[in-house]
């Protein structure tokens, strides 16, 4: 993980009203922390739209996740113990299931006592592993119906071999401005220039494919930029076209994939508010190309992250002053219709109306990259 330096920290705060709406789409599935991360008989702690979670292993294996707040006086439960099986409070020792939150134990009560503790919940997240990562389902009201939750997301693969890996970065920004830089075509030439990828001199102009898809949009397979090594690299080793196919899905995640022969590359990455001056950016990659590998994909992949990070530090300097901004055709539309599907999302869960898609069919998209 790309954690930011203790200097870059405190230009992070911002004036909102920490009572106002944070703008965070909740009722989906976020990674909160790494698999490897949460053991049997320890907690772990992790922050999702502002809801502080407590996470952990039971015994035979299974993540959970609640919310780290005893519900008798507030204390974090991440400052009690586990045995493997249920979450001891270090105040007054109520103990709860730690994969129902379900309260089985208050140790004052005497047989004097009427409270009846089976009725006493912990607040609780339906938790799922994939791709190395623990989901939580993030519903407002910190408990959904078990038939609300769809499956968590995972990662596509093209077969049983393969190499993956994972890379996190936190960026000091509203996770919006986070997704926008996800998906900005333009800062490449400017952020990204390097000996190995590209120079500021190879910018040209593009004309890209786009439709939209269910919850999102699509960057339809199309050949990649010619100006970048590696594509011309894996089209020599293969003999064979390259194509890549780009999905942004909402919430927050951005899908590619790339095909050439039988050698494939696919890659997720998902933009997670924790807060709403900060988000964490996890990518996760698996590929089957023999020649690439994973130390030196990860040698690039963080110098990657950490020019965005950087520009994010400097752009949140920026933000602090409230400036108007702007969002030009064509590079900044792919931004736009991420906004556009946030509201109408929030439209049709608010009127019960289907979700009216913001494009209305295939578009071309034109710029300078
Ligand atoms: S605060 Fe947790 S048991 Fe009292
Ligand atoms: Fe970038």
């Amino acid at each position: 993980m790309i954690h930011m330096s203790e200097a870059a920290r405190p230009i992070l705060k911002t004036e909102s009203d920490p009572a106002g709406d944070a703008g965070f789409l909740w009722d989906f599935w976020y990674p909160a922390i790494r698999s490897r991360e949460i053991r049997p008989r320890q907690l772990s702690k992790a922050m999702l739209l502002e809801v502080p979670l407590v996470l952990g292993r039971t015994l035979d294996g299974k993540a959970f996740a609640m919310r780290d707040s005893c519900p008798h006086r507030g204390i974090p439960l991440s400052y009690g113990c586990f045995d493997g099986k249920t979450v001891e409070c270090s105040y007054h020792g109520w103990r709860f299931d730690a994969l129902s939150a379900q309260c089985v134990e208050i140790p004052s009560l005497t047989s004097q006592n009427k409270l009846k503790v089976e009725r006493v919940f912990a607040g609780h997240y339906p938790c799922e592993e994939r791709d190395g990562y623990v989901w939580v389902f993030m519903s407002e009201q910190g408990r959904a119906s078990a038939e609300a939750v769809p499956a968590s997301p995972a990662l596509p693969v093209f077969g049983e071999r393969y190499k993956i890996t994972h890379l996190a970065c936190e960026l000091p920004s509203h996770v919006d401005q986070g997704i926008i830089g996800l998906m900005d075509p333009a800062h490449g030439p400017f952020v990204h220039q390097s000996w190995f990828w590209r120079s500021r001199r190879s910018i040209h102009e593009k004309q890209k494919q786009f439709k939209p898809i269910p919850s999102g949009f699509r960057m339809s397979a199309h050949s990649p930029s010619s100006n970048s090594a590696p594509y011309r690299l894996l089209k020599k080793v293969t003999g064979a076209p390259v194509t890549t196919t780009i999905d942004f899905l909402l919430p927050n995640m951005r899908l590619e994939e790339i095909h050439s022969g039988k050698l494939w590359f696919s890659s997720r990455a998902t933009v997670t508010p924790v807060r709403r001056d900060l988000c964490r950016i996890d990518f996760v990659a698996a590929w089957n190309l023999f020649f690439l590998p994973v130390s030196l994909f990860r040698f690039f992949g963080e110098a990657f992250l950490r020019q965005d990070q950087q520009t994010m530090i400097q752009q949140a300097e920026g933000l602090k002053h409230n400036p108007h901004l702007m969002l030009i055709d064509d590079a900044d539309r792919p931004a736009k219709w991420y906004f556009a599907l946030k509201a109408n999302l929030l439209d049709s869960r608010r009127t019960g109306a289907a979700m009216r898609h913001p494009m209305e069919g295939p578009v071309t998209l034109h710029w300078r990259s």
